[in-house]
């Protein structure tokens, strides 16, 4: 009887720690230049999810192309001069150990003006447990979010407080 509680408990601990492996672009060999922008790398990262402690993994020849993580405005403009961390062995891992956006691009000559570059974008734990939020684009980390969420956000909030103050009314009435 006991062991059922503790077996849920044990699989929702395993939900919630297990660090996954991801490959980037989802396939092998798919660290190069993207045949079209539907085939992106970012295209792909907007599909996926990337949680605290899960790792990227890139698999590619290493005598022909490497893995450059690079700052926000080095990625723009594909700047490989000064990488923060420059990966060549073929078969790269990268733990995501903070949130927030990650920036990586094709050491390759020219491969990443021709669109070989990712940015993968870390929740927080925050946004985790809130579930329902969608990811971040990362178009947004570039070119600022689409949409002004701040205008919305407070529309929406004076809507709720509207509705409480009209519940906590009726609540008092009744009593
Ligand atoms: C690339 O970045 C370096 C600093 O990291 C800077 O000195 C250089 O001017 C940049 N090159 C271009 C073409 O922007």
């Amino acid at each position: 009887m006991a062991a059922f509680p503790s077996l849920a408990l044990f699989f929702l601990l395993l939900t919630f720690t297990e660090a996954k492996e991801i490959l980037v672009g989802g396939k092998t060999h798919a660290w190069k230049i993207p045949s079209s922008q539907s085939d992106s790398l970012n295209r792909w990262a907007e599909k996926a999810r990337f949680r605290l402690g899960d790792s990227l993994v890139w698999k590619y020849d290493g005598g022909k192309d490497s893995v450059l993580q690079l700052t926000r405005e080095a990625y723009v403009s594909c700047n490989t001069s000064n990488p923060l961390a420059e990966y060549k062995d073929g078969d790269t891992k990268v733990r995501l150990l903070k949130s927030g956006p990650y920036f990586f691009i094709s050491g390759a000559k020219g491969h990443c003006e021709q669109g070989q570059k990712v940015i993968v974008v870390v929740l927080s734990q925050k946004h985790r447990n809130v579930g329902i939020s969608p990811a971040p684009s990362p178009a947004e980390f570039i070119e600022g979010p689409a949409v002004a969420p701040t205008s919305g956000g407070a529309a929406l909030n004076l809507k709720a407080g509207l509705l409480v103050t009209l519940l906590g009314v009726l609540v008092l009435g009744l009593f």
